[in-house]
């Protein structure tokens, strides 16, 4: 099944565009940093999937990190979702895409219905909360209000709130991004692809999955009760790729029957097997960063033999969402411009 809706593409685009953004920009993570490294998969990861870069070797790689807000100033200290976004430069001379994001949950199932939340979360003016309103939400075991940060003036939290009250499936993910914080460094955060993806092994077993980044130097948050800085992510990946590599594994969770294979909004149980696909090094920060960062188009359903696209209708929308978008702000032609 292909949901491709250029029309709703194009209308999605338009609808996350933020009154402090900039259409030069993406829509949607619009601060961002690229980097390169290699990918080298583990001993399991051919016994699971046939595609290339599961094969052994070193397969290069281009990354972008990005905060997931439109903005266009960093807030690097903000609470946001932050994106990890990989190239694999196969050796035939094709690539595949792996776009993954710090929430583990997205906010709807289908594009009609994230076109909904968009425009029910498009930042409006702050409103603090008075201390009584804050004691009235405690009482009632929820969460207040934060204040702002120095110079937020708007923000999409109060429209997302109410929009999750009243749709069951937002819930997850509106809760998670509100608690979620600010990473200490990109490179200590977990990345998910969301998405579930179909994966053929060897044997013709295909297997129903989903991909996550782990960080080798483990997850770590800035202090919460601390001001937060509002650029030092970029800085610190630069200091920290001068000394040493970053490292993190591939992690890919089979699921089983009755699982939300299609569903974006919905977690899998817990206790899925898991294995180990093979391992990232980040060794370098890009030296052109408008070329291999700010131009740059990744696309989720850049795919590779191997790999396929599940159902899932937000992952199908995706294709051209990215697409537009690249169009749009006039970056290097997305993989699938012109057809
Ligand atoms: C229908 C749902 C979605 C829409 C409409 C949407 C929209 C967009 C758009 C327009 C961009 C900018 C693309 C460009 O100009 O190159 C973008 C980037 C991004 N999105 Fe989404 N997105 C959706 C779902 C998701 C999901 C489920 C994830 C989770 C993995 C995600 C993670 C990202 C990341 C990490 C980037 C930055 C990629 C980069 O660095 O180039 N998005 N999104």
């Amino acid at each position: 099944m292909n949901m491709s809706d250029p029309g709703l593409a194009e209308t999605l685009v338009q609808a996350l565009r933020r009154p402090d953004g900039s259409t030069d920009l993406r829509p949607v993570h619009s601060v961002g940093i690229g980097a390169s490294g290699s990918f080298a998969a583990s001993h399991v990861a051919a016994n699971y999937c046939t595609a290339t870069h599961f094969q052994g070797g070193q397969i290069p790689v281009s990354l972008r990190f990005s905060n997931g807000s439109g903005c266009a100033v960093a807030h690097d200290g903000w609470s946001d979702v932050r994106g990890m976004a990989t190239r694999f430069h196969l050796p035939d001379g094709a690539a595949t895409d792996l776009i993954a994001m710090t929430l583990p949950e997205f906010f709807a199932p289908t594009p009609e219905t994230f076109l909904d939340f968009a425009r029910a979360a498009a930042p409006a003016p702050f409103k603090t909360w008075s201390p009584w309103q804050k004691i009235r939400a405690l009482l009632k075991l929820t969460i207040p209000m934060r204040d702002p940060y120095p110079g937020e003036t708007i923000r999409p939290d109060e429209g997302a709130m109410r929009f999750a009250d009243q749709n069951g499936y937002a819930q997850l993910g509106v809760f998670q991004a509100a608690t979620i914080g600010a990473p200490e460094s990109y490179v200590r955060a977990s990345y998910h692809a969301v998405h579930t993806f179909i994966i053929t092994a060897p044997d013709g077993t295909r297997r129903w999955v989903r991909f996550t980044w782990q960080p080798i130097a483990g997850v770590l948050n800035t202090n919460p009760l601390e001001t937060p800085r509002d650029e030092y992510l970029q800085q610190e990946l630069r200091q920290r790729l001068a000394k040493e590599p970053a490292r993190f594994s591939l992690m890919m969770t089979i699921g089983e029957t009755g699982d939300a294979l299609d569903d974006p909004t919905r977690p899998w149980p817990p206790h899925r097997i898991r294995v180990m696909m093979g391992l990232l090094t980040i060794d370098r920060v890009a030296e052109d960063q408008i070329t291999d960062s700010e131009k740059l188009s990744f696309n989720p359903c850049l795919l590779t033999d191997g790999i396929e696209a599940s159902d899932d209708p937000i992952l199908q929308i995706r294709k051209d969402v990215y697409e537009t978008s690249s169009r749009l702000r006039d970056a290097t032609p997305c993989p699938f411009a012109g057809g």
